[in-house]
Formats: structure tokens, C-alpha cells, sequence
């Protein structure tokens, strides 16, 4: 069975951080950020501005391009590693924000940034599986990244951003979908926070992850199309997770297929983690870029390490 995405919707705080902005403060410049990377700017949560506020607004915004509200809602499963509280979960906070039924479950998942898939996997496993009251689901990404940024670490600190993105969906025969997650465990190329870390900072060794990320996504984008008996040929967009613009060059280049086949708004919000694919959706969909027929493959990857792909039809 497949799975139709009946509306998205995304949130940023108030705060734009350019690089300029962050060149104040940290010993960088605009030059090398954009240079290596393709990040321009990025948003940070202000003083009171919540995770769970801005999956909220991510999750109206969503509800209503579905033409659904929250008493339709059956499920919420949201992806974060950057939640306000270690417990309740992001999504009982959404769920309270947005008054969906008690009769939806509501619980997180944590994937970094493979999250956004590995909550939409969750979510069909659950609406194909599970005697929910309701067979629409709410599939929430969202992170405040920055507040686990050591900005001392100049060279992890500028990569990151803060904002959510919210899909709304049911299965559908209609709209083929195939999906492959994998993880492996190594904490210590990239990890953050937690009662037992020592720490509260997100730790990194970019030039491994750059390598891990660009040997997985291929190899996942292969994974999943194979699944579908589809080539790339046949896929009208890719949108990967918006980590690193040099990370999706050196894919394409790997892959051979034209640069505008691979979206890319990172220049716009840095990496927001669990946040970037359905912030990506969502700008698809608003600028009539995403038409129905179309075929897409999202491809997450991140700390774990875990990744992941998704063909999903619109
Ligand atoms: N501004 C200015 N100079 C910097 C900065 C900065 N922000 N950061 C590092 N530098 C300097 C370093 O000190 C070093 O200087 P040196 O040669 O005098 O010692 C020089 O720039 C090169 O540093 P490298 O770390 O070797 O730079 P590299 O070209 O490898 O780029 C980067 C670093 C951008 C982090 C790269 O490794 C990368 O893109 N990795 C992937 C990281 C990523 O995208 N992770 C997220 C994916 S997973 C997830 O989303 C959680």
C-alpha cells in the first residue's frame, strides 16, 4: 500500500542568522561558509521561542493545505533530537498545542537527521498496522539545532539551523511508495548532548561524515529505486537531506544525472536536521514545483549513523 502526502507545512523562528551576522562573533567569514558549504543564512530559536510552537504552526499550516483539521488527526509522530523536554515527547507537546483527539497516539523518534523518514515509515507501518481511530496521519521534523551548538567550534557551528516541517498523509493504492532505512552504530563521528555525554554540544567530524554521506546516498537512492523497479530516469526530483550543497555536487557528479534533478534550499535555512526534508517538501509543493504523478526520492542520512530513502509519489 502507498502513501499520499495531503498537505505540508513549515515554521522558522523569528531570528535570521546570516553569515556576516555570525562572522561577528565567530572567526569565519560569508566566503568560506558559502564556499564549502552553499549555507548563506540560517534561523535560530530566540529566547522563548519553542520546538514544539514551531511544529505546531509547521502542522496547521499543514492540516489546512489537506483541507483537514486536528479531529481528523490519528496518529502524531514527530523526529527531533533537539526536543524542548527529554520527556514529554515533541509530539505530545504538539499534540496539546494542536488539540488533536486522545484517541491519536502521539510519540518521537530519533534518527538525526534520517528523522523525518524514519517518522514516515513509522507512521504508514502504524496506519497499515494499528486500529487507529482516524487513517490520517501527522509526520512532524523539527529541531532547535542551535541550542546544542558549541559556537567556539567554528566549524561545525555555522552548519546548522533551527526551524520545522510538517507532512499530513494516508495510505493511498494510488501513490506507489517504497522505503529502505539502515543505521550503524558509531557514536563518535557524530553525536550531541544527553544526561551521560559530559556535554551538551554537537561534536563532529565533518570530513568523515562528508565521506559517509556521499558513499550512502547513492547507494540508498539505488536501494530504494531498485525496490520500485525503477531507474533514475524515471524520478522527476531528489531531495536529499540539505546538509552540505558540496555533499549533493560530489552525488550528482557520482550519479551523472543533470545538478537540477537534486533540490537545494540550504543557502537558505543550513542544515535543520530532522527539519530539512519536509522543509524542502514544503517549498516544492508552495511553489507548484511538486504536481501530481511526480515521483520523488527523499534521502536522509546523519548521526547513528543512520540513513535512509523514500520514493514517494505526489
Ligand atoms: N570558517 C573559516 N575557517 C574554517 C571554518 C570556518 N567556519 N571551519 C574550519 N575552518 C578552517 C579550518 O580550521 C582549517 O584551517 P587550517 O587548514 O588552517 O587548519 C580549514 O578551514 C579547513 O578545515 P577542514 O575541516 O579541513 O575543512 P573542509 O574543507 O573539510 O570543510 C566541512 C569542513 C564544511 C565541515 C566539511 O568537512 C563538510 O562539509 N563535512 C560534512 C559535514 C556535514 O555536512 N555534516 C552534517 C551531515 S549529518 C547531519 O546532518 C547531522
Amino acid at each position: 500500500m502507498g502513501l499520499q502526502i495531503l498537505g505540508t507545512g513549515r515554521a522558522v523562528p523569528s531570528r535570521c542568522v546570516t553569515n556576516d551576522d555570525l562572522a561577528k562573533t565567530v572567526d569565519t567569514s560569508d566566503e568560506w561558509i558559502a564556499t564549502r558549504t552553499g549555507i548563506r543564512q540560517r534561523y535560530f530559536c530566540a529566547e522563548g521561542e519553542t520546538v514544539a510552537a514551531l511544529s505546531a504552526e509547521a502542522a496547521r499550516l499543514a492540516l489546512a493545505r489537506a483541507g483537514l483539521s486536528a479531529a481528523d488527526v490519528g496518529l502524531c509522530v514527530a523526529a527531533t533530537f533537539t526536543a524542548d523536554h527529554a520527556t514529554p515527547s515533541l509530539a505530545c507537546e504538539a499534540h496539546a498545542l494542536l488539540g488533536l483527539p486522545e484517541s491519536a497516539p502521539a510519540f518521537d523518534v530519533n534518527a538525526a537527521c534520517t528523522g523525518f523518514l524514519t517518522a514516515l515509515e513509522t507512521a504508514r507501518c502504524f496506519l497499515a498496522a494499528s486500529h487507529l481511530a482516524s487513517p490520517v496521519a501527522l509526520v512532524i521534523g523539527a529541531e532547535a539545532v542551535s541550542r546544542v551548538l558549541d559556537f567556539a567550534d567554528r566549524s561545525t557551528c555555522v552548519l546548522f539551523g533551527d526551524g520545522a516541517g510538517a507532512a499530513v498523509v494516508r495510505l493511498s493504492d494510488a501513490h506507489p511508495y517504497a522505503c529502505r532505512l539502515g543505521a550503524r552504530g558509531d557514536v563518535k563521528l557524530l553525536h550531541a548532548g544527553g544526561a551521560g555525554s559530559g556535554d551538551r554540544f554537537l561534536h563532529m567530524d565533518g570530513r568523515e561524515v562528508f565521506r559517509f554521506a556521499t558513499d550512502i546516498i547513492p547507494r540508498t537512492i539505488h536501494a530504494v529505486l531498485g525496490d520500485a523497479g525503477l531507474s533514475l530516469d524515471d524520478v522527476d526530483l531528489v531531495v536529499c537531506h540539505q546538509a552540505n550543497g558540496r555533499i549533493i555536487d560530489h552525488v550528482v557528479k557520482k550519479l551523472g544525472v543533470p545538478a537540477g534533478k537534486f533540490y537545494k534550499n540550504m543557502q537558505r535555512y543550513a542544515n535543520t536536521s530532522a527539519a530539512s526534508i519536509p522543509l524542502a517538501l514544503d517549498e516544492l509543493f508552495e511553489t507548484g514545483t511538486l504536481r501530481p504523478g511526480m515521483r520523488v526520492v527523499c534521502v536522509g542520512f546523519g548521526a547513528g549513523l543512520t540513513w535512509g530513502g523514500a520514493l514517494v509519489t505526489i
